[in-house]
């Protein structure tokens, strides 16, 4: 489905008249980040312009469910707005994204919230201008809540907000349903882009001097599955990216372990592009526990994916997410976590408790660990995990590394900062005019969050 705004012109003279603004407050994921980049090009095809939350005249919440305190942070931050709508003129609350594709959620808002004037869930981007249309022009409301769809909405117009650094979703939705996870329920089944819309959207951002490339999905070696008239893979994919001048770094999130396939490795292991950094999302070291979440590998698998892909290249890094205390998850169980770890090493952690979410498979299950234990293994993780780093910091020093100028150190005038290919921090002495370009530097001492350097 190609992206079409049949009010463009009325929306225009509307918003123009009235002189809109708008803020967007993004929660989640960085596929939630990758529709906010949407909604913008969106709103400023229509002549909004982008405000602080306190002055905009249009506040948008694209939300997130994945876990319990990302919903209560919405409620929190929607009573807030309550006070605005009654003092300012002018005032409109959007709300959209995985939250309210839950249609209990989309209820108890209209019920709750009824100073919210659109809302729907992710599969209705395309109708923001209609019903913006409908509110700014009739004053009418609109809720709506599609169950499912298969559409791919192409040819949006995107505000990115980074200059050499994009994110390109290649494949949505997700068919794992991982038993603690409510992504398949609101993102709906795994739908590829056509290899030539994304291809040529990479394109046009290297001919406009992007470097680094941010392929996303929720599981993106899962991407070509759904084709039907053709046979490409995510590792083909890999491949035709790398032919593309002017993008130097390619990374992608999240790759599933169980779905992780020799001629992925094969073509990480030849690329000159492909960051030396692959998040392999763990969750749980422990076999009974994996089988529970569904997740279709053992822990025997993970670490021989682990010694497959540091065979292809020893300088990869790696990064994990890790959920503790999983619905009856025991002290022993834990620990096959812990001793995954421990043997990887991981550069990069995401760590969470458990949450329950209503309408998975885990939600049922019984649960006899309690939250005190739970935040408690969290810190033994935690405590693992930072008392390695440093260890695998002091490696990196004496090295020289590919790194990214992003631009001014924060805190310091003289010094400016980057990423290397494993997507370490590295702070060094440079000028204005490297930013955005590639600089080979050399580190020279670790400082556990980031790594100091110099350009060699
Ligand atoms: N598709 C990606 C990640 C999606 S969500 C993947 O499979 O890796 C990001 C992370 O949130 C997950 O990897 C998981 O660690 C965590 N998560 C998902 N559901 C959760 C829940 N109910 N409680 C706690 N953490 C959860
Ligand atoms: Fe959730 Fe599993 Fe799908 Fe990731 S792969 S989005 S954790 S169901
Ligand atoms: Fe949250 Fe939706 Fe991402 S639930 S983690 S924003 S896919």
């Amino acid at each position: 489905m190609r992206y079409k705004n049949n009010y463009e012109q009325e929306l225009k003279d509307i918003v123009k008249q009235k002189n809109l603004t708008y803020h967007i407050d993004t929660m989640g994921c960085q596929l939630n980040e990758n529709d906010t980049l949407k909604y913008k090009g969106i709103l400023e095809s229509i002549g909004f312009k982008e405000e602080s939350m306190e002055n905009a005249n249009l506040v948008l919440f694209n939300t997130c469910c994945i876990r319990e305190n990302a919903e209560n942070t919405l409620f929190g931050r929607l009573g807030a707005l309550k006070k605005k709508k009654k003092t300012m003129k002018n005032v409109y609350i959007v709300v959209v994204g995985c939250m309210t594709q839950q249609k209990h959620i989309l209820e108890k808002m209209k019920k709750s919230y009824p100073y919210t004037d659109i809302i729907f869930g992710t599969f209705s981007m395309f109708s923001l201008p209609e019903k913006l249309y409908n509110l700014l022009k009739n004053n009418k409301k609109s809720y709506e809540y599609v169950e499912d769809s298969m559409d791919i909405l192409e040819d949006v117009p995107i505000k990115f907000d980074d200059k050499y650094k994009a994110s390109v979703s290649i494949i949505y939705g997700c068919n794992n349903f991982c038993t603690y996870c409510i992504v398949p329920y609101v993102r709906g089944r795994e739908r590829s882009r056509e290899p030539e819309d994304i291809l040529n959207d990479i394109k046009k951002l290297a001919q406009n001097g992007y470097k680094e490339i941010m392929l996303l999905g929720q599981n993106v070696n899962s991407y070509g599955n759904d084709f039907k008239d053709k046979k490409y893979t995510f590792a083909m994919l890999l491949e035709d990216i790398e032919k593309i001048d002017g993008i130097e770094i390619i990374r992608f999130i999240s790759p599933h372990p169980k779905d992780f396939k020799d001629d992925v490795i094969k073509v990480i292991g030849k690329s000159k592009k492909i960051a030396r950094q692959i998040h392999l999302p763990l969750q749980s070291g422990n076999d009974n526990v994996l089988s529970k979440m569904n997740r279709k590998y053992t822990k025997k698998d993970f670490l021989e994916l682990v010694d497959k892909l540091k065979n292809a290249d020893s300088s990869i890094s790696f990064s994990t997410d890790i959920i503790v205390g999983f619905p009856g998850e025991t002290e022993e169980e834990f620990l096959d976590t812990l001793d995954v770890v421990e043997k990887v090493k991981f550069d990069q952690i995401y760590m969470f408790i458990y949450s329950k979410r209503n309408g998975t498979v885990a939600a049922t299950m019984e649960d006899k660990v309690s939250y005190e234990e739970k935040v408690e293994r969290l810190e033994r993780l935690k405590n693992l995990y930072e008392g390695y780093l440093p260890e695998n910091n002091k490696n990196m020093i004496g090295k020289i590394y590919k790194v990214l100028v992003e631009g001014k150190s924060k805190n310091n005038d003289n010094l400016y900062t980057g990423r290397t290919s494993q997507n370490k921090v590295v702070v060094f002495e440079g000028a204005e005019d490297m930013v955005g370009k590639i600089k080979n530097i050399k580190i020279t001492s670790e400082h556990l969050w980031y790594l100091k350097g110099e350009i060699v």
